[in-house]
């Protein structure tokens, strides 16, 4: 039998996860030829929120950090998470700003590309996955993990042959909250294989306790690879640790010979890196978190969750805005909560327990309610539907909501040369998907150095903090998730 095969995330999912994607690339160097030469089948070093992090709070350029990691490590293929459409943002993107982005990637040394959909409409996969595959590297479509009375195991395995279909190189099962528990990871990893002969990878988080014994059934039931991380930056909120899993597998007849020494090598060496990170670092972040389980919610969300109720004066509504979230989720077809949906969610749960159910729209409800993200899982709520008509005047989207974004690629470069910065295809998809930040790049200001950025412990209140009770009056409202700004409309309709 094949030894399983470990894939590494220290360098993007283990520190996103548990330092607030921090981890500079200085930090990252001094071991990348060690995690190289370990023998994992991939090491994860970019995209997700390294590429944002980079530019607004590391004063890095993305690229040269690829380029760098890849100089370092050139033995393993690299992975990058990408967010279909999304590229690594919240918002669609038109195909060129896609395709250029994975061309970009590919450029300077992205192997495989982990691809997958907040909704999990394969159609927001389409163009990636086809740009990926014209470039001759290796596409990974992803299938979010989650619950609801609509995602079934079965119909979970159907999407994988949506990506079979795309021509996807493997598939792996993305359980981004920690929810996946052992049986359910064998049966659809036993469901995907029975299908498809690609490789299956299982990534998920140890939030809940569950990711290890989920990994174990999963590995039982063929799967290919799992990721882990090495502590500090594993379990809790991250991915299972390198040496636990091993150490779990002893006996196994697929257990993997990873090089213990120079694991703790790595391990001694990261928390050193994580001394520096503390201000990052949350213990709560390394608890095994039942919370997690009885709210159905990713870990991350519910600590941001906790801040921003506290923020808002709202910290004795926890209970029930966390009653609220699936009220909302069920409402908007079920949608699993991973970015960007877990933060859109969770707004909407907050504006209807503060102003009552549905009495406040925000901005991105209305346009999930409409279908601007893609199909949701399920049936939205006709009165929902209806309210966001009424609030934007506009209709539901049924086709691919790509097909209704023009192409930006030439107008981006205008927009570059116009302010001065460095034409190249790099820095137009850089500057569509954070143009203040890498305008900030180009141009510094000396309060905007690294040193400054605040802490995710402690998001920036919010803008306007006497939300509207008028009816009929509008008015636009901040909130802060992880030292993300997200602003929104707020309209009080009766
Ligand atoms: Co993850």
């Amino acid at each position: 039998m094949k030894p399983i095969t470990f894939n590494n995330t220290v360098l993007r999912d283990g520190h996103q996860s548990l330092a607030a994607t921090r981890m500079t690339t200085a930090q990252m160097l001094p071991v990348t030829a060690t995690l190289d030469g370990m023998g994992f089948g991939a090491l994860e070093t970019w995209g997700g929120a390294t590429i944002d992090s980079c530019l607004r709070f590391l004063a890095e350029n993305p690229f040269d950090r690829l380029d760098q990691l890849k100089a370092a490590a050139g033995k393993t293929p690299h992975m990058m998470l990408l967010r279909g459409q999304n590229i690594v943002q919240y918002t669609s993107f038109p195909d060129d700003v896609v395709e250029a982005f994975v061309k970009c990637s590919a450029k300077h040394g992205m192997d495989i590309f982990r691809i997958f959909d907040a909704l999990n409409d394969a159609r927001n996969l389409r163009t990636a996955i086809r740009t990926v595959k014209s470039l001759g590297k290796h596409a990974q479509g992803a299938i979010c993990y989650t619950t609801s009375p609509v995602h079934t195991p079965a119909k979970l395995a159907a999407l994988a042959d949506e990506l079979v279909e795309m021509e996807c190189d493997s598939i792996c099962i993305k359980d981004m909250a920690g929810l996946l528990t052992p049986r359910i990871t064998y049966d659809l990893v036993k469901a995907i294989k029975s299908r498809h002969s690609l490789p299956v990878i299982v990534h998920s988080h140890e939030t809940a306790g569950l990711a290890l014994a989920s990994y174990l059934a999963g590995i039982d039931a063929g799967a290919d690879a799992v990721d882990t991380s090495i502590v500090p930056f594993a379990n809790g909120t991250g991915q299972p640790d390198t040496l636990r899993m091993q150490a779990a597998m002893a006996g196994h007849p697929r257990a993997p010979q990873y090089d213990t020494a120079k694991l703790l090598e790595l391990r001694k060496y990261f928390e050193g890196v994580a001394k520096d990170l503390t201000k990052f670092m949350s213990p709560a972040n390394d608890r095994v978190d039942s919370d997690a389980l009885s709210y159905q919610v990713p870990g991350g969300m519910l600590s941001n969750f906790r801040t921003q109720l506290v923020e808002m004066k709202m910290e004795a509504k926890f209970n029930e805005v966390m009653a609220e979230v699936p009220v909302v989720r069920e409402a908007l077809g079920w949608i699993p909560l991973v970015t960007p949906t877990s933060q859109i969610v969770g707004t909407q749960a907050m504006l209807n327990v503060k102003f009552g159910r549905w009495k406040n729209l925000a901005q991105a409800t209305v346009d999930i309610a409409l279908g601007k993200y893609g199909r949701p899982p399920g049936p939205v709520n006709p009165e929902v539907q209806a309210l966001a008509r009424k609030q934007s005047g506009q209709e539901p989207v049924t086709g691919r909501p790509a097909d209704l974004l023009a192409p930006r690629m030439p107008k981006l470069r205008e927009e570059l040369a116009a302010k001065g910065l460095p034409v190249s295809d790099e820095n137009a998809v850089l500057f569509a998907m954070f143009p203040r930040e890498t305008e900030a790049y180009y141009k510094p200001k000396p309060a905007a150095a690294p040193a400054a950025a605040p802490a995710p412990a402690k998001p920036a209140a919010p803008s306007a903090p006497v939300l509207p009770a008028v009816p009929g009056k509008t008015s636009r409202y901040a909130l802060t998730v992880n030292d993300r700004r997200y602003e929104a409309t707020v309209e009080v309709l009766n």
